[in-house]
């Protein structure tokens, strides 16, 4: 009797408002989201075919000098409502994409304040997008200043997670693999030197955050749509295995100043029980506003070739003169410099890449090091260090473009900010139109070192605005962006189809450094690719770089990037000589397409293999690659998504039974032969290599055989 009163007593209070919770399934029915109110505070839980995979999580935020924004709230209303629409991007994976979600839109507001707080969540069959919308009408709040987002992901054990430290300045960092209680007792050990970086707790990570459950569920978490508002980074509870949103503070330790009506980027959390969905699922860029350049007819996928491997590894210099020991631009006289020897930019060897990227049809050459400033450019938080206008006496920028644009190529601009975003905005109009008067329509930017504004970070809010900005005014110029060091993308070239490239992770630039773990680009597609395409630069041939270094990778490996990588930007990194060394195997990356009519994911296991085939856009072709990581990796292929009916000409190039990424990289087998759509092979890559496969509908079949 007594334990009846006090059930009755229990549902008298829900009924009486204190928990109330809302629902939402995806589509297909497997995913559930869950809002309720506990004791007047928001939290949200989500289940995947009837299991608990995120547990009761708060949502909220702390503000400065005003009361939180965690607790007090009254829900006023909510409202469901389904989306089904296919878009057709300008550049991409796949012809068309499918956004279909099931939506719940709950409005709450403080009532001792007034103020309110609305929550969207989107549920799609492969994972949930979360934001707070916080709208000026009807609401008390005006401007608002973040002290911290308070939003919880509370895990139900302790996964796997595949992960780099958090950090307000970079993300390039290899990644490790351990169980969440290991990040702590790692953490230390796995924050590798940077030009620029500012950890902030032992078990801060950065997104995108692959993880995977005992019971083998992929769960990944991440943002869409980062604007005008901080990164967010996410911190661990390792007690209870909860991570907490940690935005990216400004040189005052604010989190960001925002005024109504505004709303958070999306907080992504993707679900899948096969790894494979979690590289096809469009979920980041369907989360993003549809575009917003009226004429996208200038945005191309680009193959290119650079005056840039020299620098990196240590053959050229991107300076002109050893001579000065500073620089200060408009005074120092480079006409009275004695050249070192050693400027990679100057006009024989540009030539030269031009040249060789008209002989093999690369639509562009990046020259870096063309402008004057580079004596002295990074390390002393110098504002004014390079003014985006003025070459280097031996870089003829005119005669250059001239001949390049005779043979069909563009040359590409180079803009090293060295992170003085400040001198960047003040030069951009006139480095922009520069670019214009000279005929260049893409450029490659640049962030290395500690941010100017001094005590800013690479990721806080007044750094997200800049890297906006700096697209923005890009696409009034008719530009496409290619921007490294800046933050990590979050779908926003689905909006922006100019920005065309991201560094923002641990590129091929490290092979030289030191040399890259295998595996790097077997996490890289679960992660840092979420957000968009990243400028990997990969084609690396001679893995012994003049500066000692070496890098850890076969032949048959950087091949596979061509499609293991999606980018419409693509760059075959090495030297025209070492490419004139192996001509066959360079074919495959002339061959290769950059944009895409279906791709799919055919293998794949976080940071030990990814293998995907893609069929280029208004063509028959396909194309297939495969990485693998620290072990050596066996793929049956079945060719079953090839046309039925129809031959092809498939030409493998895989790692010759004998290579080896430290001592032998350079031993590729190229087999040529017919395959259908009942076609089966099997294909062996060795630790740190790979495959590549182009097939091609056959036109003539004399001689050939079909393959095995
Ligand atoms: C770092 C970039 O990642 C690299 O590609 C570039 O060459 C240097 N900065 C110089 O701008
Ligand atoms: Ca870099």
């Amino acid at each position: 009797m007594r334990r009846f009163f006090m059930l009755m007593c229990l549902v008298c209070l829900g009924l009486a408002g204190r928990v109330h919770a809302s629902e939402v399934t995806s589509p297909n029915g497997e995913m559930k989201l869950t809002f309720t109110l506990r004791d007047s505070k928001p939290y949200y839980s989500v289940s995947f075919r009837g299991k608990p995979v995120i547990k009761p999580s708060r949502l909220g935020y702390e503000l400065h000098n005003a009361e939180s924004l965690l607790e007090g709230f009254t829900q006023t209303g909510e409202k469901t409502s389904t989306f089904d629409e296919t878009w057709t991007p300008v550049w991409g994976e796949n012809k068309t994409i499918r956004n279909h979600y099931k939506e719940l839109l709950v409005g709450l507001i403080q009532e001792k304040t007034g103020r309110v707080m609305n929550l969207r969540f989107r549920v799609y069959d492969e994972g949930v997008g979360l934001r707070y919308e916080f709208p000026q009408e009807g609401s008390k709040l005006n401007y608002f200043v973040v002290k911290e987002e308070c939003t919880e992901f509370a895990l139900t054990g302790d996964h796997i997670a595949w992960w780099i430290p958090g950090d307000y300045d970079t993300q390039e960092y290899e990644y490790s693999r351990s169980r969440l209680s290991e990040i702590r007792p790692l953490f230390k050990k796995k924050v590798t030197d940077n030009a620029s970086q500012t950890s902030f707790s032992e078990t801060g990570v950065q997104t995108s955050l692959q993880l995977k459950t005992d019971d083998g569920l992929y769960i990944n978490l991440h943002e869409a749509a980062l604007v005008n508002y901080p990164a967010m980074h996410l911190n661990l509870d390792d007690k209870n295995m909860v991570f907490r949103s940690w935005l990216t503070p400004d040189a005052q330790g604010i989190k960001g100043y925002l005024q109504t009506p505004c709303q958070s980027p999306w907080r992504t959390i993707m679900i899948t029980d096969d790894a494979r969905k979690v590289l096809s699922s469009h979920l980041i860029l369907n989360l993003n506003e549809p575009c917003k350049i009226k004429d996208t007819s200038w945005i191309h996928p680009t193959k290119y070739v650079g005056v840039w491997w020299e620098m990196i590894s240590g053959k050229g210099d991107w300076a002109y003169t050893s001579q000065f020991p500073s620089v200060k631009l408009g005074i120092t006289d480079y006409a009275k410099a004695k050249p070192s020897g050693r400027h990679s930019a100057n006009n024989e060897n540009v030539r030269r890449y031009i040249d060789f990227a008209a002989q093999h049809g690369f639509g562009g050459v990046l020259v870096e090091g063309w402008n004057i400033g580079w004596e002295d450019w990074f390390g002393n938080s110098k504002e004014y260090v390079f003014d985006f206008q003025t070459p280097y006496p031996d870089f003829d920028i005119k005669a250059l473009n001239e001949y390049a644009h005779s043979k069909g190529v563009k040359l590409i601009m180079h803009h090293e900010t060295s992170s003085s975003i400040m001198n960047y905005e003040k030069h951009m109009d006139r480095a922009y139109q520069l670019m214009k008067d000279y005929g260049y329509d893409a450029v490659k930017s640049g962030y290395v070192g500690n941010l100017i504004p001094r005590g800013e970070h690479h990721y806080s809010q007044i750094a997200i605005n800049h890297y906006q900005h700096a697209i923005e005014r890009a696409a009034d110029y008719k530009i496409m962006v290619n921007a490294h060091e800046a933050v990590r993308p979050t779908g926003l070239c689905r909006t922006y189809p100019n920005l065309i490239g991201n560094e923002s992770a641990r590129g091929t630039e490290y092979q030289a450094f030191g040399g890259i773990t295998p595996g790097h680009t077997a996490i890289l597609p679960f992660t840092r690719l979420q957000g968009g395409p990243m400028d990997y630069t990969p084609g690396i041939f001679e893995m012994q770089c003049s500066n000692g270094s070496r890098a850890n990778s076969t032949i048959g490996g950087q091949l596979a990037l061509y499609v293991t990588m999606y980018s419409p930007l693509q760059m075959a990194a090495d030297f025209p000589e070492n490419y004139e060394k192996h001509l066959d195997a360079f074919q495959f990356i002339k061959d290769v397409a950059l944009d895409w009519d279906k791709s799919i994911y055919l293998e794949a296991e976080p940071m030990e293999y990814i293998t995907a085939a893609r069929k280029a856009k208004g063509s028959s072709s396909w194309f297939v690659g495969s990485v693998t990581g620290l072990k050596p990796h066996n793929s049956t292929l079945r060719l079953d998504f090839l046309d039925k009916g129809k031959t092809y000409v498939a030409t493998v190039y895989a790692d010759a039974p004998d290579a080896d990424y430290k001592t032998n990289p350079q031993a590729y087998t190229i087999t040529k032969g017919l395959v259908t759509a009942k076609s089966v092979l099997k294909l062996h890559s060795v630790a740190g290599g790979g495959y590549a496969i182009s097939i091609v509908e056959a036109k003539d079949t004399k001689g050939l055989k079909p393959l095995k």
